[in-house]
């Protein structure tokens, strides 16, 4: 079975190029439906969840192109208005074609997401806050549908500051009549430089990176190119990576300020961290200290940085606890790292973590993006071979892992199926 096979335990030394963010490049490529012209991405990180978006836009319609980090879509033509079960099952982040399509098109037909590996996921606050600009929306067999001759401007306050919804409705609302506020909007900085993508197409939002966002409904999108911002959970995951393992790595290109409260943390752990124009050096010369922490929307500490931060703290000198406040399910590869030897207890969303000298490497599995790259991080610092199965959904959301982490000093090799 492919995997990648490890041996450590290896401090991580050097440089390393930050890749462009998925979780912007993904949303931005939903936003292109939008527009019915040619937009141009650059920074666009060569990952398999970028390749299923664009299948989801070719199947709507769009013509796209991806060359070296290069994506253009072509969203001039007709549009279909239905996105397949298959597609949004491979791809949770599919479904925010509902906000465009609707807009676009006046009907959209999107596949219900189901449970996946952190948990289960609804999108009611999505339906809700479509539902306040006027959309009619019902569900049957498995599918969503929403019907909306014109969207119009409404006031939507959002029960919890999910990403997702506050895209869907940023991109419902772009050519809606009138004018639409989101209040306890999300500030990730994924959701600040979709904005800027949509801005530069025309569009007129305001209050963004607050947690009330303006939205002015303009009559139509044009033309543009937008560069999408660094992966501050790629940055996370090289800088964690780097302190558990002891090692000293700069991170290059990408902005130090979307990292404070995880550089903060690592600093709290004994790591040395110097921030620069545009770069990173983090550095960790002893072994960690226990500290204690809660997952929350930005600027909070990342959820998508919960393990491999656990990672870090299960070799920590002493005992820290963990809260994970995003999603419910983040947890579930506990079991998989106490089988790398790691003493962690789950209690409820809180996560006991007894920290033990070092990890002894072991088979286990990815479960998913976030908490297979952790399982590799484990891999970096354990005594003997580890081996990582279910690669794929680390390949989902990084960009050339095995390679920047060989560059790195890593003793990390992809093994291909026989
Ligand atoms: C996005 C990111 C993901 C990150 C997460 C939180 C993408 C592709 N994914 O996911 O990497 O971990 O933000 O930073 O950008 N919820 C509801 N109802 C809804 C919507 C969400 O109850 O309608 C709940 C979810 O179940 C979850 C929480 O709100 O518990 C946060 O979800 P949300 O912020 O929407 O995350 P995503 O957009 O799915």
């Amino acid at each position: 079975m492919r995997h990648y096979a490890l041996r450590g335990p290896q401090p991580l030394m050097g440089d390393v190029h930050i890749s462009g963010a998925k979780n912007s490049a993904l949303k931005m490529m939903a936003a292109a439906l939008l527009v019915p012209d040619r937009v141009t991405l650059t920074r666009v990180p060569r990952i398999t969840d970028v390749r299923l978006m664009g299948e989801v836009l070719e199947r709507l319609g769009a013509v796209v192109s991806f060359t070296d980090d290069e994506l253009t879509i072509d969203a001039s033509g007709e549009l279909a208005g239905e996105t397949p079960y298959e597609l949004v099952t491979k791809m949770r982040a599919s479904i925010q074609v509902l906000g465009p399509l609707l807009s676009r098109l006046g009907r959209a037909r999107v596949a219900m997401p189901g449970g996946d590996a952190i948990g289960s996921r609804p999108i009611d606050l999505h339906l809700q806050g479509l539902e306040r600009m006027g959309a009619k929306i019902t569900s049957q067999h498995g599918y969503v549908e929403a019907v909306a001759d014109r969207l119009r401007g409404a006031r939507v306050l959002l029960e919890f500051p999910s990403v997702g919804a506050t895209e869907n409705l940023i991109m419902a609302a772009v050519t809606a009549e009138g004018t639409t506020t989101i209040d306890n909007a999300a500030r990730e900085p994924e959701i600040q430089d979709l904005a800027k993508f949509l801005n530069g197409c025309g569009a007129s939002i305001t209050g963004v990176g607050t947690p009330t966002l303006s939205i002015e409904g303009v009559e139509e999108l044009h033309r543009s190119h937008h560069e999408v911002i660094a992966d501050r959970i790629e940055a996370g995951t090289f800088a964690i990576a780097a302190a558990a393992t002891g090692g000293e790595v700069r991170l290059l290109d990408l902005r130090p300020e979307h990292l404070e409260l995880p550089l903060q943390k690592l600093e709290a752990t004994g790591a040395e961290i110097g921030r620069g124009d545009g770069e990173i050096r983090v550095a960790m010369s002893r072994r960690p200290g226990a500290i204690d922490m809660v997952t929350l929307p930005y600027p909070g500490f990342p959820t998508d940085l919960q393990p491999p931060m656990m990672v870090l703290l299960s070799q920590a000198d002493g005992s820290s606890i963990l809260t994970e406040n995003v999603f419910e399910a983040r947890f579930l590869f506990v079991d998989e790292l106490n089988r790398m030897g790691s003493q962690i207890r789950v209690e409820g969303h809180h996560a006991v973590i007894r920290g033990v000298p070092r990890l002894s490497g072991a088979p286990v599995r990815a479960p998913d993006i976030r908490a297979g790259a952790a399982l590799v991080v484990g891999g970096l610092c354990a005594e003997g071979e580890t081996k990582v199965y279910d690669v794929g959904h680390i390949e989902r959301g990084y960009e050339d892992f095995v390679t920047k982490l060989r560059a790195l000093g890593a003793d990390v090799t992809l093994v291909e199926d026989k």
